[in-house]
């Protein structure tokens, strides 16, 4: 038997916006969303826009920050650590995206060490995994994506583990317009499903959601989100805009106890 699980839908909002930008957003995508609904919806806005983000989201939209450091405080020139981006009100922090790891070199070591370091300053840590197209064309896919998820919640105190969730993105579907079929996401979460079972044990696996991300858009939310071990949705670049987010969050179906 496993927990209770909401449907978290996320906007990863990368380096893009500005703080004018911020008000409007949430503005029109409260108008749209009418208190609607029982999702769990967050915004991960870029660092200086976390503030003002809290403030424009409300109750609409719980707020997270796209990266952070693991020590709390030192000299570590551009770097933001958790506490930090606690005081800014963020609650919700990603690790691990596969542009962090692609693009500046962050490993599976580091992503432990992040996801240790959110859990203990209380927040909530959305871990990424997800594997190339080379290492989906070799069949690989399986092998990489629990390899990803067991080192990087190796050592994890059982204390808040379960605040942790984990977002599926095939690398070789972010920002490509390319999503994996509802089949072949379903497969991938089930098999990250099993092995939180094994690392977290049944009943605080249960409790976490895991969320498919790759060229999410109001087209074929409904379709992903309706898979069994689909538990939400990490939108890039359709959730830039609130109408097409907002009816991303419509798509979820209404059920509050996946389990
Ligand atoms: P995409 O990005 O929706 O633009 O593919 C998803 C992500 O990188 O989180």
């Amino acid at each position: 038997m496993s927990g209770i699980r909401p449907v978290v839908v996320a906007a990863n909002w990368k380096m893009h916006k500005t703080g004018p930008e911020v008000e409007p957003y949430f503005a029109i995508f409260r108008r749209i969303r009418q208190g609607r609904g029982s999702e769990r919806v967050v915004v991960f806005p870029p660092f200086p826009l976390l503030e003002l983000a809290v403030r424009a989201a409300g109750e609409v939209a719980e707020i997270g920050a796209q990266n952070c450091h693991w020590e709390p405080s030192g000299p570590f020139t551009g770097e933001v650590s958790v506490s930090m981006l606690a005081a800014a009100g963020a609650r919700l922090v990603l690790v691990g995206h596969s542009e962090r790891r692609q693009l500046f070199g962050e490993t599976d070591e580091d992503c432990a060490r992040k996801v240790r370091a959110v859990l203990a300053g209380g927040l909530s840590p959305m871990l990424c995994v997800g594997e190339t197209i080379e290492e989906r064309d070799a069949g690989r896919q399986r092998t990489v994506v629990i390899r990803q998820l067991t080192r990087a919640l190796d050592d994890l105190p059982a204390d808040g583990s379960e605040r942790l969730l984990i977002a599926y993105e095939p690398v070789w579907a972010i920002g490509t317009g390319r999503t994996a079929s509802p089949e072949d996401a379903q497969t991938m979460h089930a098999a990250i499903r099993e092995t939180l079972r094994t690392v977290l044990g049944a009943r605080r696996s249960g409790c976490v959601p895991i969320l498919y991300g790759g060229s999410v858009k109001p087209e074929n939310a409904a379709e992903l989100l309706a898979r069994p071990d689909i538990d939400g949705a990490l939108v890039g670049g359709a959730s830039l805009s609130p109408e097409a987010f907002a009816s991303i969050v419509a798509a979820s179906p209404r059920r509050q106890d996946r389990a």
